[in-house]
């Protein structure tokens, strides 16, 4: 049988290339995903396809214009014929203090995080279903407690994780949707202010790995055939106290 396809969108770099990685680890076929990391893709997709020829292979779309998402989709379609996962893990993040911001923020904030997974989800649910494949959407433990002046990246997050419940329910029982909700793991790379202020309300005290996060992509599509409709907070305790930051 053709090994699986997964499809993770904004997988050149950081959380989202282990999570193409590991999901290659464990036998699947990945398209990555990138927009501006064109170079960085194509070099992980090089080192997968060394590992096993023609197992890996890379996409280019720009999120935000959901002509390019719908595009995606199909080309990702095409490309194996099959795809058994979709993880939604491409995201904006800056800060929006209310009074001093543009469309443009709305539309970057809620179009990369929000509305492309909207998007992918409906064009390839009928593909994921052949396979009864799944749908995992990485959110943020900021969907359920804002974060001080993100009021923007907080409210599509908090509508990703309804998405996440709510397609879950209704694609069920040909596809399932889970949700993976990160603490700190990797700061941003424009900086993060409070960063101690965050860990010290962290119980666990410290940043988690990328490996955390996709280990538990990997568990929900792989591991999980009863589990759908959950978000999966992997956040070192972040969203017990949530003091400071
Ligand atoms: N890092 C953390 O500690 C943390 C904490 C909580 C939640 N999360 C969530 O975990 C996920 C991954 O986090 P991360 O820190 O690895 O993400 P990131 O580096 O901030 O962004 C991941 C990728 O998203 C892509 N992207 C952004 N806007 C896009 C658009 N309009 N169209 C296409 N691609 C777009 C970029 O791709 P290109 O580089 O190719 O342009 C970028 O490399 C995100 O959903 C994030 O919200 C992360």
């Amino acid at each position: 049988m053709a090994d699986p396809v997964a499809l993770i969108t904004g997988a050149a770099r950081r959380l989202g290339a282990e999570t193409a990685r590991t999901l290659h680890g464990r036998g699947m076929r990945v398209i990555i995903h990138c927009r501006h990391s064109r170079d960085e893709a194509d070099r992980l997709a090089d080192e997968l396809n060394a590992v096993r020829p023609e197992s890996a292979c890379v996409m280019q779309a720009d999120l935000d214009k959901p002509d390019q998402v719908r595009i995606l989709a199909n080309m990702a379609i095409q490309q194996w014929r099959r795809l058994d996962l979709l993880v939604n893990n491409a995201s904006s993040f800056y800060p929006t203090p209310i009074g001093n911001n543009s469309d443009e923020d709305w539309t970057r904030l809620i179009n990369s995080n929000l509305r492309a997974p909207w998007i992918l989800t409906e064009a390839l649910a009928p593909t994921l279903a052949k396979h009864n494949g799944s749908i995992i959407n990485i959110v943020d433990v900021y969907a359920e407690k804002p974060l001080a002046q993100h009021t923007l990246y907080c409210v599509a997050k908090a509508g990703l994780a309804m998405l996440t419940r709510s397609s879950a329910r209704e694609l069920g029982p040909d596809v399932r949707v889970n949700g993976v909700a990160p603490g700190p793991i990797l700061w941003p790379e424009q900086g993060q202010d409070n960063q101690s202020d965050i860990l010290q309300a962290t119980a666990l005290k410290r940043c988690g790995n990328p490996t955390d996060i996709a280990g538990m992509v990997a568990f929900l599509a792989l591991d999980a055939p009863y589990v759908t409709g959950q978000i999966v907070a992997v956040d070192g305790g972040r969203s017990l106290g949530f003091q400071g930051g």
